[in-house]
């Protein structure tokens, strides 16, 4: 039978923790291996979430033990990528934090347009299945911005290939469609038909503003320039301090002067006060 950790109180269920073997020790090397390579920090209490995952993974390829897969994403880029995919939190949803939207319509296009700001470069860092950087470009053409702006792109990033996969793809279901209000519905989205009845993709022409990228936050960033916004939103909330706090340094070197920082709603600049003043709910701009 294999081990796997376990307390009393682990949701874990006794069938499910023999099938494979997860070891205290495999745990810490997971622990270990998910902050070194994406900054992500599982804490104990994940283990069952974990076990679950793994497992899936390990079901996959027909191994028994954690140790055989540990071999395996050590030597092969591919299955490390899919490891990593595999332990990542991706919930998202079209106008999450509605807010961060009536800012940008509200009070960046005023902004924006007294500056005379005509190129406009947005970043949605951990941008995850896609809806965040749909529904950024959605509020900046319904608000106008997009008319009046030369030239706007949006770059969206996310660490996990597939979720990429699906964001590039750009088609939903129902249930995701419940959280876009009507007036960016009608003018944003196309209905799909026959195969891809009851789904629906942002129109062709608005698509093309965003620019999808796998960046690890982590690593060096490829691209040029500073950004008017970025929004990082509900990806340092599992990292730990000293990687958040670096995280948020080095926005502010891609941010341009007064340039728009967007954090998730547990999430804030925290000791890096000192360059980011705070406009109001997890909104900071750069000092
Ligand atoms: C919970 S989702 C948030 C999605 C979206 N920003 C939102 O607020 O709805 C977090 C995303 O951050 C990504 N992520 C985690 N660590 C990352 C890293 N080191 N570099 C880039 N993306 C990362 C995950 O893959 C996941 O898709």
């Amino acid at each position: 039978m294999g081990r796997v950790l376990t307390r009393e109180t682990d949701p874990m269920d006794a069938s499910e923790q023999s099938e494979f073997e997860l070891t205290a020790k495999d745990f810490k090397y997971i622990q270990w291996f998910m902050h070194k390579s994406v900054g992500i920090y599982l804490g104990d209490r994940k283990r069952a979430m974990v076990y679950g995952r793994v497992s899936r993974q390990l079901r996959r390829l027909g191994l028994k033990r954690f140790k055989e897969y540990r071999e395996l994403i050590e030597s092969d880029d591919n299955e490390r990528v899919h490891f990593i995919n595999s332990l990542t939190t991706n919930k998202t949803d079209f106008f999450r934090e509605y807010h961060h939207f009536e800012f940008i319509e509200r009070v960046l296009k005023q902004e924006w347009q007294e500056r005379g700001e005509q190129s406009l470069k947005i970043w949605s860092a951990g941008c995850s299945t896609g809806q965040e950087p749909y529904s950024l470009i959605s509020s900046l053409y319904v608000s106008g911005i997009l008319e009046w702006s030369e030239s706007l792109s949006i770059l969206a990033s996310d660490l996990d290939t597939m979720v990429l996969e699906k964001a590039k793809a750009g088609i939903y279901d129902d249930e995701s469609i419940s959280t876009i209000p009507d007036a960016y519905l009608k003018k944003c989205f196309v209905k799909g038909k026959k195969q891809q009845d009851g789904m629906i993709k942002i129109k062709k022409g608005l698509q093309q503003f965003i620019d999808f990228k796998q960046i690890n936050l982590l690593d060096d960033w490829p691209m040029d320039g500073q950004f008017d916004l970025i929004s990082c939103r509900n990806v340092m909330i599992y990292f730990d301090r000293p990687t958040q706090e670096q995280l948020i340094r080095r926005f502010y070197e891609y941010l341009k002067p007064n340039g728009i920082l967007f954090l998730g709603h547990s999430e804030s600049v925290g000791g890096c006060s000192d360059i980011f003043h705070h406009l109001g709910h997890t909104i900071y701009v750069k000092q």
